[in-house]
């Protein structure tokens, strides 16, 4: 699996930790950044790792931000991304079952109720679960038309 990963400076210390995480699962990792506190705009990180991922390769990407609401809606705003920003693991687990996400964001700055590693392979191993998901993912895709 290769995942493309992004963070703004809300979230260095957290991004690190979700990088060593997947490269522990055997995952490769292409980190885009930021690696240092130095502000950016999460917008921009959003769109590198997205034009990223829909340029092909990947299998999955993260992106993190203070809050990672800020860099989720951002994801979100770009044709054929659909980056759920969990809750919990139930949740991860649910935006790959049901709402087959293809980003997966986190805030470095929240305090989640469980280790964002397990959210994260809450997440890697789910499986969608198609049937009638299919049809509403359909028909989010259809919103962007
Ligand atoms: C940056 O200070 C902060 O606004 C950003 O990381 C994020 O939390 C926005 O949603």
């Amino acid at each position: 699996m290769k995942a493309v990963v992004a963070n703004d400076h809300g979230a260095v210390a957290l991004t690190k930790e979700i990088v060593g995480h997947l490269q522990d699962r055997g995952i490769e990792v292409d980190y885009l950044g930021i690696a240092n506190e130095e502000p950016v705009d999460y917008p921009d990180m959003a769109r590198l790792a997205c034009e990223k991922y829909l340029a092909g390769g990947y299998d999955f990407g993260v992106v993190c931000c203070g809050t990672g609401i800020g860099i989720s809606i951002s994801a979100n705003k770009i044709h054929g991304i659909r980056c759920a920003l969990p809750q919990n693991v139930f949740a991860a687990t649910m935006a790959k079952e049901h709402n087959n996400a293809n980003f997966i964001a986190f805030g470095g700055r929240i305090e989640y109720p469980q280790p964002v590693s397990e959210m994260l392979d809450a997440y890697l191993d789910a499986q969608f679960c198609g049937g009638r998901h299919q049809r509403r993912v359909d028909k989010i895709m259809e919103l962007e038309s």
